[in-house]
């Protein structure tokens, strides 16, 4: 099966939805992978894999070991990869630097980028020297400081207004897609429609090209319950279960049994 492409995902405008999770390791995109159109390697892997209070401690070489090893896990869904912040808003040069060391060091097809007209040469720049960008507008994490939380985006007329100038942007400016994450629906469904390429939402509509989910949310694994996620499993109970009943045989000397130790050569 060969590998989605951007100009694949590009001709699903209006078509089937697209879906994406992140995954950050091997394991995780292996499993994913058959079901997926893209796989994201999110700068949540800040929060998620390495307990940082938020995504802006969050490093380039991070996101290149684990790249390479969602890219090493997959054979068909295409890999994004967030660029961290400080790693590419100083200037279009800044983030070609960045995103080439991302494209080169893992072997992924694109990269994801937050903010919108502010952003929108930068998309240019990188567009147009081989490196597809994926927009990111509306609850953009990186701006938590700015921001001050992480609450919906465009509740306001003004915001609102605000927050499509900036889909548009960065999907005139040349994004292949654009990421529309925890916005009022009304924005989505707006977005959706006046966009030439995909929207991928989060917390936004199921009207838009196609979703996106932090993997460990929507598996009950990571302890974190926004309004946006479903939760599809609850892996951190079976682990739960699986451990304590691990730890049980372990000290009632039930474990090993007699299939897990080998006998003497005869
Ligand atoms: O880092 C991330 O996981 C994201 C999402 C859009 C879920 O940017
Ligand atoms: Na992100």
């Amino acid at each position: 099966m060969k590998r989605m492409t951007v100009p694949a995902i590009r001709r699903r405008k209006g078509g089937d939805p697209l879906v994406m999770l992140t995954a950050y390791t091997v394991r995780m995109a292996q499993l994913l992978d058959p079901h997926c159109d893209m796989l994201l390697v999110g700068d949540s892997l800040g929060q998620v894999i390495y307990g940082l209070p938020s995504t802006v401690p969050v490093t380039l070489e991070m996101m290149v070991a684990h790249g390479a090893a969602v890219v090493r896990g997959s054979y068909h869904a295409m890999v994004v990869i967030d660029m961290p912040f400080g790693s590419y808003e100083a200037s279009p040069e800044q983030a070609f630097a960045s995103a080439s060391r991302l494209l080169k060091e893992t072997g992924a097809a694109a990269v994801k980028l937050e903010g919108g007209r502010a952003m929108a040469d930068t998309v240019r720049f990188l567009s147009e020297r081989g490196v597809p960008v994926m927009g990111h507008v509306g609850l953009t994490p990186q701006a938590v400081n700015v921001l001050g939380g992480y609450g919906a985006r465009g509740r306001s007329d003004e915001e609102a207004a605000k927050i499509l100038d900036d889909a548009k942007a960065v999907a005139e400016a040349g994004a292949f897609s654009v990421v529309l994450e925890g916005v009022v629906e009304p924005i989505a469904i707006e977005a959706t429609q006046s966009l030439a390429c995909p929207t991928i939402g989060i917390g936004a509509s199921a009207q838009c090209d196609g979703q996106v989910l932090v993997a460990e949310d929507m598996l009950g694994l990571f302890e974190r319950t926004p309004r946006f996620v479903k939760k599809f499993d609850n892996l951190a109970g079976r682990i739960s279960a699986a451990v304590e009943t691990y730890a049980r045989d372990v000290r009632a000397r039930t474990f090993p049994g007699e299939e897990q130790v080998y006998a003497p050569k005869n």
